[in-house]
C-alpha cells in the first residue's frame, strides 16, 4: 500500500459538468469579465450569457511561449478584470492560470517557476475546457515555453486552482479528429504515468483506472463522430481524472521523452505524448507488471504479444501518424533529444524503471 506517504490533492471549488454546462457562468457576477480564448474557441464566448465590460483576448497560440504569455498579461493588466475565464485547450487554461495570479501583481513570470513561488492572491478565476486532453482545468501547475532555452517554464501554485471548472461535452465538437486523438491519449498518458509513478498513491490510482478506463471505452467513439455527446463528455472526464493525477503524483518518462519533441521538433503536447507513449508503457512493463496488464486491459490490447506493437496499433487505429521520421525528425537529432529528456530530472525521477541516456535514445530510434 502507498496511503503512507503523505500527498495533498487541490480540486476546483465547483465544478459543473454536462452538455449545456457553460452557460451556468450566466449567473455570475462580474462587472469586468476577461475571456481568454483562441481562435477556434472564441466561438463560444457567447455561450458563457456573461455581462458586464467583458474584453475578450482570443489570440493564445498553441504552446504558447513567454512573450505570447506577456501580450496578454499586459491586456489584461489595462482591462482590471474581476473574473477572469480560460476558454480553452491545456494553451489557453495555462496562460489563464497566471494571469489570473499575476495581472495584479508585482511578480514576473519567471520569479515565480518552481512550486509554491507566487504570493498572495488572485481574481475569481473560471476554467472551461475545449479539449480532453491536459485536465489543466483540475491543477494548479502551468507551462509557458522559454524562448530562449526551448524548455518549458513549469509554474506550481495552490493558487492557481479554479473557483469553477466546467466541463461542457458541447465545446469540443468542433476538435478535429487528429487533435482528438491525439489530446485524448495524453490523457490517458497523465493517467498511466501516474498510476506506474514510483510516487503512486491509492487515492490517485482511483482517479487514474477511472480516467484509463474511460479512454478505453470512449476515445474511439469520439474521433469516429465529434458529435457523439456521450463519447466527448466520457473523455472531458477522463481529461480531469488525468489532471487530477499530475497534481500530487504526476507524470514520468513518458512526459519527459515527449517534452523535446515539443520544444525542438514543435511537436504539438498530445501528438508528441502520443508518439511516445507505447514505447514507455512496454519499457516501464517489467517494473510495474500487475498495472500495465491492467492498462492493456482497459484499452483491449491482446495480453499476449508485442506490448509496443501492439499500443502503437492503438494509436494508429486512431489515425495518428506515429513514426517520427514523418513528422520532420531527423535521426542525427536523437542523441539530442536524448541528453534533454534524461536531464528532466523532476520526471525521469518519478519513473518505475531507471532509464539512462542509451535507453531514451533506444526509444526514440524505435520511434523513428
Ligand atoms: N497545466 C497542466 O497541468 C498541463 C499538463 C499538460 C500539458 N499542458 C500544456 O497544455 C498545452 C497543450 O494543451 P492541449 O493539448 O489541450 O492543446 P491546445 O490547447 O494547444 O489546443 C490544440 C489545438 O486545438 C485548438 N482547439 C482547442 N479547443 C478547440 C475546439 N473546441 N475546437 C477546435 N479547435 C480547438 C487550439 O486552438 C489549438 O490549435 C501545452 O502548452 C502543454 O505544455 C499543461
Ligand atoms: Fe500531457
Amino acid at each position: 500500500m502507498s496511503m503512507d506517504r503523505l500527498i495533498t490533492l487541490h480540486q476546483p471549488k465547483r465544478l459543473e459538468i454536462g452538455a449545456g454546462s457553460c452557460a451556468k457562468l450566466g449567473e455570475m457576477e462580474a462587472a469586468r469579465p476577461l475571456v481568454i480564448a483562441s481562435r477556434p474557441t472564441a466561438q463560444y464566448v457567447d455561450r458563457l450569457g456573461l455581462s458586464g465590460q467583458l474584453l475578450v483576448i482570443d489570440d493564445v497560440p498553441p504552446e504558447p511561449d513567454l512573450p505570447a504569455f506577456q501580450s496578454v498579461l499586459e491586456r489584461a493588466r489595462a482591462h482590471r478584470p474581476d473574473l477572469v475565464v480560460g476558454m480553452g485547450g491545456g494553451s489557453v487554461l495555462d496562460i489563464t492560470k497566471l494571469v489570473a495570479c499575476l495581472w495584479d501583481s508585482g511578480q514576473s513570470l519567471r520569479e515565480v517557476v518552481g512550486p509554491n513561488r507566487i504570493q498572495g492572491r488572485r481574481t475569481a478565476l473560471v476554467q472551461v475546457a475545449t479539449t480532453a486532453g491536459t485536465g489543466s482545468e483540475a491543477g494548479i501547475r502551468a507551462l509557458v515555453t522559454d524562448p530562449e532555452t526551448k524548455s518549458k517554464l513549469a509554474v506550481e501554485s495552490p493558487y492557481m486552482i479554479a473557483d469553477l471548472a466546467v466541463l461542457d461535452p458541447e465545446l469540443t465538437y468542433s476538435v478535429p479528429p487528429a487533435v482528438t486523438a491525439a489530446t485524448g491519449v495524453d490523457a490517458m498518458a497523465h493517467c498511466v504515468e501516474a498510476f506506474t509513478n514510483i510516487h503512486a498513491h491509492d487515492l490517485v490510482d482511483g482517479y487514474a483506472r477511472m480516467g484509463i478506463s474511460l479512454v478505453g471505452r470512449y476515445l474511439k467513439r469520439a474521433v469516429a463522430d465529434g458529435t457523439d455527446t456521450e463519447a466527448r463528455a466520457g473523455m472531458m472526464l477522463a481529461s480531469y481524472y488525468g489532471g487530477i493525477c499530475l497534481g500530487p503524483v504526476n507524470t514520468a518518462a513518458g512526459h519527459a521523452l515527449a517534452y523535446p519533441l515539443g520544444t525542438r521538433l514543435s511537436l504539438p503536447h498530445g501528438l508528441a505524448n502520443a508518439i511516445i507513449f507505447p514505447h514507455v508503457l512496454a519499457y516501464n512493463a517489467p517494473a510495474a507488471r500487475a498495472k500495465t496488464a491492467e492498462v492493456a486491459q482497459a484499452l483491449g490490447l491482446a495480453a499476449q504479444g508485442d506490448l509496443t506493437a501492439e499500443a502503437v496499433g492503438f494509436c494508429r487505429e486512431l489515425g495518428i501518424e506515429m513514426r517520427l521520421s514523418v513528422h520532420g525528425a531527423k535521426e542525427t537529432d536523437l542523441s539530442r533529444y536524448a541528453e534533454d529528456a534524461h536531464a528532466i530530472r523532476r520526471l525521469m525521477d518519478n519513473n518505475p524503471r531507471e532509464m539512462s541516456v542509451a535507453d531514451v535514445l533506444a526509444i526514440y530510434r524505435n520511434a523513428f
